[in-house]
């Protein structure tokens, strides 16, 4: 990130198991970034406060049951309904820090057994993280991290699928792998 020389922003995506922190690392990056004179905006998805976002609040809220194919490609059209804005953004010079995205989708969904490649169709085309960070932490101590909020895949034995799902993604060179087993900091991930 830092030897951008160009103004373009960066994306920044932070992934991970529910309860691994995630949200709170964000804010931390988003603190420190921002201390360091960048424009940055944190962002999340699912973004609930669309229309398509309230569709997949309320199926994670069981509320409503759709077929896993169709709650797929609702995630994924949430992700497409902000790509402009996130593209414009980007371009005008803001860094974005985004909590979850299309690997969510593609961990998550490829965990209930649909076909990864056919997970992986519907984002063809987003824009392209510069860095993934991964916080990897085991489903069992996310599970015991004051436990689960009780949405639909806060389960520990589905979790331990997403874990194995996001494994078989990692093999990026844009992601980083942090272990929660060790203390770490940002600066490092940043400058490394
Ligand atoms: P999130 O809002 O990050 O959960 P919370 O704030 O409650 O920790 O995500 C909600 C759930 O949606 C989470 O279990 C991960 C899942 N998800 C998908 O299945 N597909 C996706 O594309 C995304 C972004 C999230």
């Amino acid at each position: 990130i830092s030897d951008k020389s160009e103004s373009r922003g960066a994306l920044i995506v932070l992934e991970g198991l529910d309860r691994c922190g995630k949200t709170s690392q964000c804010g931390r990056l988003h603190s420190y970034l921002e201390e360091l004179g960048l424009a940055v905006e944190l962002w999340r998805f699912p973004d609930r406060n669309t229309g398509v976002g309230q569709m997949i609040s309320s199926y994670l809220a069981n509320k409503s049951h759709l077929d896993d194919h169709a709650i797929h490609l609702l995630f994924s059209a949430n992700r497409w309904e902000k790509r402009s804005l996130m593209e414009s953004k980007l371009r005008s010079g803001t860094t974005l820090i985004i909590d979850r995205y299309s690997f969510s989708g593609v961990a998550f969904s490829s965990a209930k057994g649909l076909d990864v490649e056919w997970c992986k169709a519907p984002e063809a085309g987003l824009l392209a993280p510069d860095l993934v960070v991964y916080l990897d932490i085991s489903p069992e101590k996310a599970a015991e991290r004051g436990g689960y909020g009780g949405e639909r895949y806060e389960k520990l034995e589905f979790q331990k699928k997403v874990a194995q799902s996001y494994k078989a993604l990692c093999d990026d060179a844009t992601w980083k792998v942090v272990s929660l087993d060790w203390s770490f900091s940002f600066v490092n991930i940043i400058n490394s």
